[in-house]
């Protein structure tokens, strides 16, 4: 697990409408959560490997949570939980919101050596479940269901009143992509947000291109990364 260098207040302040001195401030905070990083990285380190597949721009995540202070956030990819515990941090921070994260667990496969190359980029611990690097106490405000994104987005649509954040670090298909993003939408309200990764070094896709356009939204691209956000008009 790698500590942060770099993040993007330009990315958080045009995606969450305010200057960039206040989303440099609340980076500055996300930063500042030494405990959590130190907790995370430790508990990778506990499983033998420094990393799992995890979200590039987590302090990100968190100055947003900050910022927009969601009732409710809802993501779609989970692993060892490195995005879900800053957003749970988030909304620690804040006194109120839930995470409700969506994750089909993977798990490696029988008799594969305890490595990085043998486990795949973000197969299962022994004896873990989605989410296992999460710290305990911040688990309170997070609805973690597990099943594929599919069959639980719909539920979600169904049963929140509005999303305010919408996280979706999950390996995509443009046409899966373009119905899931479909079926939250009329639950994001004008000023929601959405973030998708594309892969290190991914160019938008198309069906996000036409997404953003039914919404309005400017596509943001978060300096250096294959990560996308976007401010629903
Ligand atoms: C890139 S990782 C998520 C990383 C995580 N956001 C973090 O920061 O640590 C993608 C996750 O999506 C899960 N996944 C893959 N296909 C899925 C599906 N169809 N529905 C739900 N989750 C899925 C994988 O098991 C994996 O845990």
């Amino acid at each position: 697990m790698r500590h942060e260098l770099d993040p993007d207040a330009g990315w958080v302040a045009g995606l969450s409408n305010c200057p960039n001195r206040r989303a440099s401030e609340l980076l500055r905070q996300a930063s500042a959560e030494r405990i959590l990083y130190q907790h995370l990285a430790r508990e990778h380190a506990r499983e033998g490997r420094a990393s799992y597949v995890e979200i590039d721009a987590p302090l990100e995540l968190y100055a947003l949570a900050r910022r927009l202070r969601p009732r409710h956030v809802v993501e779609v990819g989970v692993s060892s939980g490195v995005s879900s515990a800053y957003l749970l941090a988030a909304l620690d921070r804040n006194g109120s919101g839930t995470l409700h994260s969506i994750d089909l667990p993977s798990f490696p496969r029988a008799g594969a050596r305890r490595t990085a190359s043998a486990h795949g980029s973000w197969t299962l611990p022994p004896g873990r479940t989605s989410g296992w690097a999460v710290p305990f106490e911040l688990r309170k405000r997070w609805d973690l269901r597990l099943g594929d994104k599919q069959a639980v987005l719909p539920l979600l649509a169904e049963e929140l009143p509005a999303i305010e954040l919408f996280v979706y670090d999950v390996p995509h298909e443009d046409k899966a992509t373009f119905r899931e993003f479909l079926c939250l939408d009329p639950r994001m309200a004008a000023g929601a947000v959405a973030i998708a990764d594309h892969g290190p070094n991914g160019g938008l896709c198309e069906a996000l291109a036409r997404w953003a356009r039914k919404r309005a939204a400017t596509p943001l691209r978060r300096t250096g990364l294959g990560l996308f956000g976007f401010r629903c008009g």
